[in-house]
């Protein structure tokens, strides 16, 4: 087996065989491929694209490069699924999704990462709870998903470990935004968790990772084509993040959020709405619910039960963090110094956001990383936007910024009016989902 000439084939259009994959693959895992050959091959996929075959054996071949779950010697009395999102700003759907799914009877082992350039990462917002620990023994993972239905934790280096490499070498090579890669990359750490149905949320719009709604469908497809493809049943939902999701961005901020939501208080609608789509399409692909009227009605009554509070409660104090987080979350969850609302220099209504720059505006308050190394203020962060769509006076706040000092907030401030654009007009309003490719 020669790189060179597998990098040679994938250069000039010709489709690589599974063998190729898979030593490819090897070499990446075992070093004996160099980081150049790797950098060369990226950017001949990123050139030619794969075949859907090539895809599947891509993404199978990551997967096994590394140590997979598996959960049938369990006998678990449901099936096992798990939903990942593309990222986005406030998308804190994970915290709620995961307990509501577990208290209709699924499992779910959900595998989460920290925040991304100006997106937030699931892994970070459970990190604010004081004493929770996401990195469980292998035993203890198998044991809270047993017992409590959800484990939402991090991912440890032996899953999937090719693309670890791969994916640092495409950082720093051009070679990301490469749609066979990217599927490939997600895909190899969710087959590593052994699910049965996994739901896919790619975002569209101005906080998205893909930068057009084309590139957003043509991701979903392709990753729901890959999934099915290596036997897992996968669906994906097309999502609006045009604004933040939620009513707030940043650590501690969210998992309050979510922690209110689970306790029926205060639901912001475009959160809830989002959940509910998702957490249906999880139902229905996995056969907990006949149809979506079905899934609607057990997911309401999870969360008017305080079911789905019970089980986040249960899985947050299983995981080390406090017993009483669902009874006094704003004892547990710190909160910023500084609380400053930032008003509208006229009247008008909001007719863009950059979505982007709002999370970006998180980052710079310390609520996401610039180097892998910096340590988070779970803290800060934005609350209380206006919404897309929304009439402002003069005297009615954009949002409120979370800092840690008036200086880092002056920062935050300068961002984000930069970021909310006002007109005299409303725009029209946009779809929360925009389509399900199944
Ligand atoms: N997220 C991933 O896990 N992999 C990619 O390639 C891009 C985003």
């Amino acid at each position: 087996f020669l790189p060179q000439e597998v990098i040679r084939k994938k250069r000039d259009g010709q489709t690589l065989s599974a063998a190729e994959i898979r030593q490819f693959v090897a070499g990446i895992t075992d070093d004996s491929v160099a980081d150049s050959q790797i950098a060369a091959l990226a950017m001949a996929v990123y050139f030619q694209g794969m075949e859907l075959t090539e895809n599947v054996e891509l993404a199978m071949a990551m997967r096994d490069s590394g140590r997979c779950l598996r959960w049938d010697d369990l006998h678990l009395p449901g099936p096992v699924l798990d939903k990942h999102s593309t990222g986005g700003v406030g998308d804190v759907v994970s915290l709620m999704l995961g307990p509501l799914i577990a208290a209709c009877g699924g499992f779910v082992p959900m595998i989460s990462g920290r925040g991304l350039g100006h997106t937030g990462g699931t892994l970070d917002k459970l990190s604010a709870i004081p004493g929770y620990n996401p990195f469980p023994t292998p035993e203890r993972l198998r044991q809270v998903v047993r017992e409590v239905g959800v484990a939402i934790i991090g991912q440890t280096s032996d899953l999937a470990p090719a693309d670890r490499r791969f994916y640092a070498t495409r950082d720093i090579t051009a070679t990301v935004e490469s749609i066979a890669l990217i599927t490939a990359s997600i895909l190899s750490k969710k087959l590593a968790a052994g699910l049965d149905v996994l739901v896919m949320d790619v975002k569209a719009g101005s906080g998205a990772f893909m930068p057009t709604m084309a590139q957003s469908i043509a991701l979903a497809e392709r990753i729901v084509h890959v999934g099915n493809g290596a036997g897992v049943r996968t669906r994906a939902l097309i999502t609006d993040m045009s604004q933040p999701l939620a009513s707030t961005a940043g650590n501690s901020l969210e998992t309050l959020e979510a922690v209110r939501y689970l306790r029926g208080e205060a639901a912001n609608p475009r959160l809830h709405a989002v959940t509910m789509a998702l957490c249906s399409e999880m139902l229905l692909a996995s056969g907990l619910a006949k149809d979506m009227v079905d899934a609607g009605q057990r997911l309401q009554s999870a969360l008017d039960s305080g079911r789905a509070a019970e089980i986040f409660g249960r899985m947050v104090s299983a995981l080390g963090g406090p017993a009483d987080l669902m009874e006094q979350p704003e004892r547990h969850l710190a909160a910023a110094p500084v609380v400053r609302a930032v008003y509208a220099e006229h009247g008008g209504f909001v007719s863009a956001m950059d979505t982007r720059a709002l999370g970006m505006a998180v980052c710079a308050l310390g609520g996401g990383r610039r180097q892998a190394s910096d340590q988070l203020d779970y803290r800060v962060g934005l609350s209380g936007f206006a919404e897309l769509g929304a009439e402002l006076m003069p005297d009615t706040p954009l949002l409120f910024i979370h800092a840690a000092d008036a200086a880092s907030a002056d920062e935050a401030e300068r961002r984000v009016r930069e970021a909310i654009q006002l007109a005299p007009q409303a725009p029209a309003a946009l779809p929360l989902v925009y389509q399900t490719i199944r």
